[in-house]
């Protein structure tokens, strides 16, 4: 089922010859990656979200199966909540690297969206199999209750937009970082480093079912693999002058990882 919409006027999304475009003649050209851009402010996609830098700190890190225990758990989800066939959408996608492992293991048709362009760029050179686009999370092209399942890992949180994408008997996972999340990494950063709040996100729109805890560490030894993770971190944009000097003199990093699954569905009327 093809469950793209257009961004003007909302109607179906056919896929022609490297582009997609609608009944309304709205058109929009398949890049060489392979992915679509549906951003409607055009060429800005490649300054929205993080840059080039940081996305390729993201995807070298990732593939390197750092956080792989967390990708087998989503995995897992997706395995127990959706079946053969079924429609995943990965929801702010970044380089595609939960993607990809998804499709490695599961038989479902994937969709992924970002708003960066560098991020799914990234995303697209993967070819899993998966369908890539740039979007807006405030207005996902996507149809009215097409999505089996989505998963949405550190990312900003849209209730009205994901209860509407999904099925009535779709479910959504969510990540959000545990108490104890990189707390080595911010006990290099911060001379008085603090732990998460594990903040779950407010919704009235969905239900909250089910939560699982996955835990792990991390003993990184590549000065290279240390700063990649830095800069997959909110903690990029405010680590002050000295904590900055301590990580660029660092050898090797222990830290924990915590991750938590959010297991969200819509209400049964
Ligand atoms: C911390 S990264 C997580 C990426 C990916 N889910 C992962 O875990 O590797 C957050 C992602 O959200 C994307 N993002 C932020 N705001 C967005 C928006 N308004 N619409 C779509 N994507 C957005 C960013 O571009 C970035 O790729
Ligand atoms: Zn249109």
């Amino acid at each position: 089922m093809n469950i793209l919409k257009c961004p003007v006027c909302g109607k179906e999304l056919q896929n022609g010859q490297r582009r997609f475009f609608c009944e309304n003649s709205h058109s929009f050209d398949t890049a060489k990656e392979g992915y679509v851009n549906l951003l409607l402010s055009g060429k800005s996609g490649d300054c929205k979200g993080d840059n080039r830098e940081m996305a390729r700190s993201r995807h070298d890190f990732l593939n390197k199966g750092y956080y792989s225990p967390l990708a087998k758990e989503v995995c897992a989800c997706a395995e127990k909540y959706s079946e053969s066939g079924d429609t995943v959408l990965d929801i702010c996608c970044g380089e595609g690297y939960y993607t990809e492992y998804l499709t490695k293991h599961l038989d479902r048709s994937f969709y992924g969206f970002d708003i960066s362009k560098n991020m799914v760029r990234l995303a697209a050179k993967r070819k899993c199999g998966a369908d890539f686009f740039v979007a807006n999370i405030a207005s996902i092209p996507v149809a009215d209750k097409s999505v089996d399942f989505a998963f949405h890992l550190f990312a900003p949180f849209h209730e009205d937009e994901f209860s509407r994408v999904l099925a009535d008997s779709g479910v959504i996972v969510t990540a959000v970082p545990g108490k104890n999340h990189l707390y080595g990494l911010k006990k290099v950063l911060y001379s008085k480093p603090y732990y998460n709040d594990e903040k779950a996100p407010q919704t009235s729109f969905l239900q909250l079912t089910d939560i699982i805890r996955v835990k792990g560490e991390l003993d990184l030894d590549d000065p290279g693999d240390i700063n990649a993770l830095f800069q997959m971190t909110p903690y990029y944009y405010h680590t002050p002058a000295n904590g900055m000097k301590r990580l660029e003199s660092l050898e090797k990093l222990y830290t924990e990882t915590e991750f938590i699954l959010l297991i969200y569905k819509k209400p049964q009327r």
